[in-house]
């Protein structure tokens, strides 16, 4: 399939100016950020307020949960999450909160398989895979109590491409994904995302602020120096090119066989093979399209200091062979532990234990960080809103 036309652009941007200095913006001039944005306790209540708990937040991918009762909890922004493939193949999220007296329905945050109902652990009351009230043991003691009303309360959710978006609010109508990704909506449309596969997941509490980390991926200057030893050389000179699109960025980094690219018809371009293509959807999503595999990293803020890191790997079919199996599992605990883990995030955690120290009351962002300029401006615009 050939590249949507915004890809199809910035691919040609980037060919155009691969024999030119690093992919900057040069008709920026040099900013400076303020760090309380990573650790002002205030900044950080009105981002869960106004950011995360009204946009649609991607959760990871539908086929995660394979079949009708699996499931799994999370606690993402304080809220303990439910998400369940119901009888019927639905896809829900809910709170994992008893409407009894408060207790959680499953402990469990790995994908489990329940076939029959949920029975809550403190005095068993029953729910349907739906969240509907079942049974309630002795319900004679409870003569007034409407049990239509008593339901698992439920998030406005929605599958689009393979991935599970859901509003962390029970009042919220359901997400427009579509309207909500805008033109993203169709690239991830033409790299055929919907069909592909859940491979694995890991899922870390790391002590930096959620916005180190989105910094780090949406920027290249640093892959020469901090991923000298990893994967610096499939990136040869860092360049790139980038655009955003409505809050979101696409962003395009020439890999070592740029240059065989010229000489192809666009129509056999590839944004895996010649250079790697990632989103970053705002808030706090970036996919990561590697070239055989693809990362969604989800990132959710626990307090202003630590940061609930989800990386999911899925790849373009179910593995074929135990070599392929293999290949993909190397593949993540390269990408996922020796680069992302010991290298992004370990930085990210360094910078957050200084931040107290007085060296820096703002940070300098040059030319080639205009990504991060402009994620941090419309975070600035939504949280500053009356
Ligand atoms: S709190 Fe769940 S049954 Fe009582
Ligand atoms: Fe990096």
């Amino acid at each position: 399939m050939g590249l949507n036309p915004p890809i199809l652009g910035l691919f040609r941007r980037l060919l155009a100016e691969r024999d030119q200095s690093e992919g900057a913006d040069w008709d920026a001039t040099d900013s400076e950020l303020d760090c309380a944005v990573y650790h002002d306790p205030d900044i950080h209540r009105r981002e869960v307020d106004r950011v995360f708990r009204r946009m649609p937040l991607c959760l990871g991918r539908a086929d995660q949960l394979p079949e009708p009762g699996s499931m799994i909890a999370r606690d993402l922004l304080g809220l303990p999450l439910l998400i369940v493939r119901d009888r019927g193949g639905e896809i829900r999220v809910l709170l994992n909160v008893c409407r009894h007296r408060g207790a959680r329905l499953l402990e469990a945050q790995e994908t489990v398989c329940r076939q029959s109902t949920l029975s809550c652990p403190y005095h068993a009351w029953t729910y349907e895979l739906d969240g509907a009230l079942r049974g309630i043991p002795g319900a004679e003691g409870f003569p007034c109590l409407q049990r239509a009303e008593r339901g698992l309360r439920q998030l406005p959710s929605a599958v689009r491409h393979g991935f599970i978006w859901a509003v962390l609010d029970p009042q919220a109508s359901a997400p427009d994904v579509a309207g909500f990704l805008g033109d993203i909506d169709r690239d991830l449309a033409s790299l055929g995302l919907e069909g592909h596969h859940f491979f694995r997941q890991r899922v870390q509490r790391r002590a930096c602020n959620w916005k180190l980390v989105m910094d780090a991926f949406q920027e290249v200057y640093h892959i020469r120096r901090l991923h000298a030893g990893s994967i610096a050389g499939y990136f040869p000179g860092s360049r790139f090119t980038a655009e955003g699109e409505g809050l979101h960025t696409r962003i395009l980094v020439g890999r070592e066989l740029l240059a065989q690219a010229q000489d192809l018809p666009e129509d056999q371009w590839d944004v895996r093979c010649h250079a790697t293509l990632t989103h970053a959807i705002f808030p706090n999503s970036l996919i990561i399209y590697h070239p055989d595999f693809t990362s969604h990293l989800g990132l959710f803020p626990t307090d202003p200091g630590e940061v609930l890191f989800v990386h999911s790997l899925f790849t373009p079919h179910a593995p074929r062979s135990e070599k392929e199996r293999a290949h993909w599992e190397r593949s993540f605990d390269l990408i996922d532990g020796s680069v992302f883990s010991a290298e992004d995030l370990r930085i990210s955690e360094q910078i957050q234990s200084a931040l107290g120290a007085g060296a820096n009351q703002r940070f300098a962002l040059g030319r080639f960080e205009q990504n991060l300029r402009r994620f941090h401006e419309h975070l600035a615009a939504l949280i500053n809103r009356d």
